[in-house]
């Protein structure tokens, strides 16, 4: 029947006039700002199915700002503030927004949430390291790296919570809050006995008065050995023998001048001796030169004697070397 054909194109044209409509009018649905540790990230998903050349572009302020642009003509689905050049402040309230667009048509601007960084950008988990040092265990804690700033910079008083329990005993798990330091012993455990740990960053109260935790870390577990073993003894006496080395060397350095002429008296040997060192047959001759002077009687001894003299006289030029 030609009206049953007709209806039926009225009805196609209709859907094809609907569908061109629908691709400039949709917008891109399901827009939610997000934040995870101090990044700002807008996320949405497409604004029609089947559409694969729409491009996006997703801008962003804070409550005292006019947007500013983030990306532009993006094919993505989401848009990282705090990857681009995009000014960010630690207590800024953001809002994002962003439209389709497809040739020289754009859907209207679609906004997300607010989010205060602060207050809820969620903050990643520490990573934990544990080794064993005789019946202790050292736990090692790092921050998770933030987009912008560092953990202790945007929450001043955050503390770990560290949990530890015996492997297999999670019931009894014994909890250490308040810490400070990233380094922490845990003692008087028992030996040969594995342990589990678990950490979460307690970011402290924020402006709506409720406290704010990071993600737990993953678990991590360890043996501890014998209590008998302490692998750090040896290391202590190898400092203490290289401290005392030192400051002996620092020591000798600092009084070496002093310490010289205590071992090398200045004039071991009168001063005419000293220069006729090299010739012994000189030095008899200038000795004998001088009959009135009392120590001429050294040429009675002579040959025995002369190697001795040489030694003192060597060991005075040591000391006029070591003087200068
Ligand atoms: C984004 O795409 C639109 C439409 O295709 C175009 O007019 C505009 O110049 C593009 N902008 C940039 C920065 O590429
Ligand atoms: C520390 O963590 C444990 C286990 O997650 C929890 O029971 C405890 O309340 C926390 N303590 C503090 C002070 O946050």
């Amino acid at each position: 029947m030609p009206s049953t054909f007709l209806n039926g194109v009225l009805v196609i044209l209709i859907l094809a006039g609907a569908r061109v409509v629908l691709a400039v009018l949709n917008t891109p649905r399901n827009v939610r700002l997000t934040s995870i540790n101090m990044n700002l990230v807008l996320r949405w998903d497409s604004s029609a199915e089947g559409t694969s050349d729409l491009l996006y572009t997703a801008e962003a302020k804070t409550s005292v700002t006019m947007y500013r642009v983030g990306c532009v003509n993006t094919s993505a689905l989401e848009c990282d503030f705090s990857s681009l050049e995009f000014p960010l402040s630690l207590y800024g309230r953001y809002t994002g927004r962003v439209r389709a667009q497809q040739g020289p048509e754009s859907s209207p601007w679609v906004e997300s949430n607010n989010i205060t960084m602060d207050i809820d950008t969620i903050i990643g988990s520490p990573s934990v390291s544990l080794f064993s040092n005789g019946a202790a265990l050292v736990i090692s804690i790092e921050d998770p790296v933030f987009a912008i700033s560092t953990l202790k910079d945007v929450y001043s008083t955050a503390t770990y919570n560290i949990t530890y329990w015996k492997d297999g005993q999670s019931e009894k798990a014994r909890n250490i809050s308040s810490v400070l330091q990233n380094r922490v012993v845990l003692n008087k455990l028992d030996p040969w006995m594995k342990y589990c740990v678990q950490v979460q960053i307690n970011a402290g109260e924020r402006r709506e008065g409720n406290s704010k935790f990071s993600i737990p870390s993953s678990t991590v577990c360890e043996s501890t050995t014998s209590e008998a073993e302490a692998p750090w003894v040896p290391a202590v006496v190898t400092f203490f023998i290289m401290t005392l080395t030192a400051t002996l060397v620092v020591i000798a350095l600092v009084y070496r001048k002093r310490i010289s002429h205590l071992l090398c008296p200045q004039e071991a040997l009168p001063s005419h001796l000293l220069e006729t060192q090299n010739s012994p047959n000189d030095w008899t001759m200038q000795i004998s030169d001088q009959p009135e002077e009392k120590y001429n009687s050294v040429k009675v001894i002579a040959d025995n004697k002369s190697m001795e003299q040489r030694k003192v006289i060597g060991k005075g030029a040591v000391c006029l070397l070591q003087d200068t």
